[in-house]
């Protein structure tokens, strides 16, 4: 049997077709998920999904590394936003009363947004910009964080821009209050905002090219402990140049989802020592 395995080892064409088995057992399950997501899911862009349990983990030690802030706290944050019933019923009533339902999941999956609301829990940023906000998921999640801030007499407020006016439909009720979306053109919007900026995502036009003019425009704003995410890290290397030109660190999280077929964005950080 020892033999005739060994001589098999040797036809080229049994070896190829084992190397071809193997490396495809790494996506098959794949196509099993794309069929449940198209018979199950409404989503056409912007994906949602859950993370994996120690993706979940490797965020929050990414914001307890760049805030130098304790893995515990941090953690602790992203478990608050996942169990905020208000905000979880906010989001599932808005979504049920919106023209927009038919492109949406009656599901509410944060994924690597809550790194985001972790910042804004540990950062207690004054400002807060998101560029491209698309429903308005990342935005009623920051508003929540700033109101969680806010109880703890640590206010702060939120812009989103967007060129859709129909987006942003998340952000009413109590979140709205401390939180508005700027319409238009993103650059044109950010080159109208003189307050300084603690915390700024960009997730509008993902070409490179803009997103560089959006950093650029925003620099003499950012205070000296303000954070840059970008949300367009896992295709362009926009962040990560910027940071180098103005000596700035940079550190990436590649996100992983738990039963999705999408492979995952990821969260670019700037940030000064
Ligand atoms: C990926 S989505 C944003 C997702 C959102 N941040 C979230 O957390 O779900 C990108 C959004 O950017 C907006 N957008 C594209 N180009 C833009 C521009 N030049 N200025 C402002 N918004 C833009 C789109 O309308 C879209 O809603």
């Amino acid at each position: 049997m020892e033999i005739l395995l060994r001589a098999l080892k040797k036809i080229w064409l049994l070896r190829f077709l084992r190397r071809i088995y193997l490396a495809s057992t790494y996506f098959n399950h794949k196509y099993i998920q794309i069929i449940q997501w198209g018979f199950n899911s409404n989503e056409t862009s912007n994906f949602t999904y859950q993370l994996t349990q120690s993706n979940l983990n490797y965020l929050s030690f990414t914001v307890s590394a760049v805030l130098n802030e304790n893995y515990q706290i941090v953690r602790k944050y992203i478990d608050e936003a996942q169990n905020d019933a208000a905000l979880r019923e906010h989001i599932l009533e808005t979504t049920r009363n919106s023209s927009q339902r038919k492109f949406a999941d009656e599901k509410i999956l944060f994924g690597r947004r809550l790194g985001w609301y972790a910042f804004v829990r540990a950062l207690k940023p004054k400002l807060v910009i998101e560029t491209g906000v698309d429903k308005g998921l990342g935005s009623v999640l920051l508003c929540a964080a700033l109101l969680k801030n806010a109880e703890e007499g640590l206010p702060g407020k939120y812009l989103g821009t967007d060129i859709n006016p129909e987006a942003g439909y998340l952000l009413t009720g109590r979140y709205a209050e401390v939180g508005k979306i700027l319409y238009g053109d993103s650059i044109e919007s950010l080159s109208k905002i003189e307050e300084p900026i603690d915390l700024f995502i960009n997730d509008s036009d993902h070409s490179v090219e803009y997103e560089c003019r959006e950093y650029e425009v925003i620099q003499k704003l950012l205070t000296k402990r303000a954070v840059i995410l970008s949300d367009n890290a896992h295709v362009s290397g926009s962040l990560a140049d910027f940071s180098l030109k103005t000596g700035r660190h940079f550190l990436y999280f590649q996100e992983e989802p738990e039963n999705h077929w999408y492979p995952g964005a990821g969260i670019g950080i700037s940030f000064s020592a």
